[in-house]
């Protein structure tokens, strides 16, 4: 593939747009849906909760995060306006009855008072984030007292193997967000590594390695 179509991939990864955008966060939700899943269980959700996440892409999984229990409120952020209308669109009807809340933000400061949510989680953005120690900060400010984040992300091992992440990514693997983490006042719940089966682009399954760090205020 040339170095062009290669970059991309990168940029639409990092914040889709234009009619490519809307395919490529088809193909994201697909991917990553396990990820998605993975990290929503470990949140232990609550009846009542609220649930704040970031870079939610189409948001196709906010129905299964409303099955986790009762009476939960669940608010996205994102970066990407396109991604924040398909997420809106889809979500129409939790939106209509006040259930989503959708909205764009810079990606460095939240738009929320300190002490909001119960839980947040975010999926494959760490690699996408300008300042991950201002963003820790902010998650952690608008977290309530032993609330739950939970950070979710493929493993620098497999993500070095895709060609297009030597553009606009930052790759990490566990211990390097270990100690992005221990410059904060989070305190680790639980790490987990597990390997799944994802198709690649050229449609064999590949192996994938991802981590999900619970962690508390
Ligand atoms: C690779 S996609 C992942 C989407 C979805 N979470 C998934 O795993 O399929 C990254 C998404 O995060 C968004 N994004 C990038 N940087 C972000 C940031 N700092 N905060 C929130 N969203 C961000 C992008 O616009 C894009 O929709």
């Amino acid at each position: 593939m040339e170095k062009e179509e290669l970059q991309a991939i990168a940029s639409q990864l990092k914040h889709p747009t234009g009619e490519k955008g809307i395919e490529m966060a088809n193909m994201m939700h697909e991917t990553n849906i396990n990820m998605t899943r993975h990290s929503i269980q470990n949140l232990n959700i609550s009846a009542e909760n609220k649930i704040l996440e970031l870079g939610h892409g189409n948001a196709g999984h906010v129905e299964f995060l409303f099955e986790q229990a009762k009476n939960l409120k669940y608010y996205g952020l994102e970066m990407s306006e396109l991604m924040f209308q398909e997420a809106r669109q889809m979500n129409r009807n939790f939106v209509s009855q006040k259930q989503a809340f959708f909205s764009v933000y810079d990606g460095n400061i939240i738009p929320f008072e300190a002490a909001s949510f119960d839980k947040i989680f975010t999926v494959n953005t760490i690699y996408f984030w300008q300042n991950p120690q201002k963003l820790l900060s902010e998650i952690y400010r608008v977290l309530k007292p032993n609330g739950n984040f939970c950070l979710t992300f493929a493993e620098e091992s497999f993500m070095k193997t895709l060609p297009f992440t030597q553009f606009e990514f930052e790759l990490y693997g566990t211990g390097k967000v270990l100690k992005l983490i221990e410059k904060t006042d989070f305190r680790v719940v639980y790490t987990e590594s597990q390997t799944e089966k994802v198709k690649s682009k050229t449609g064999e399954l590949v192996d994938r390695t991802f981590t999900t760090i619970v962690l508390e205020k």
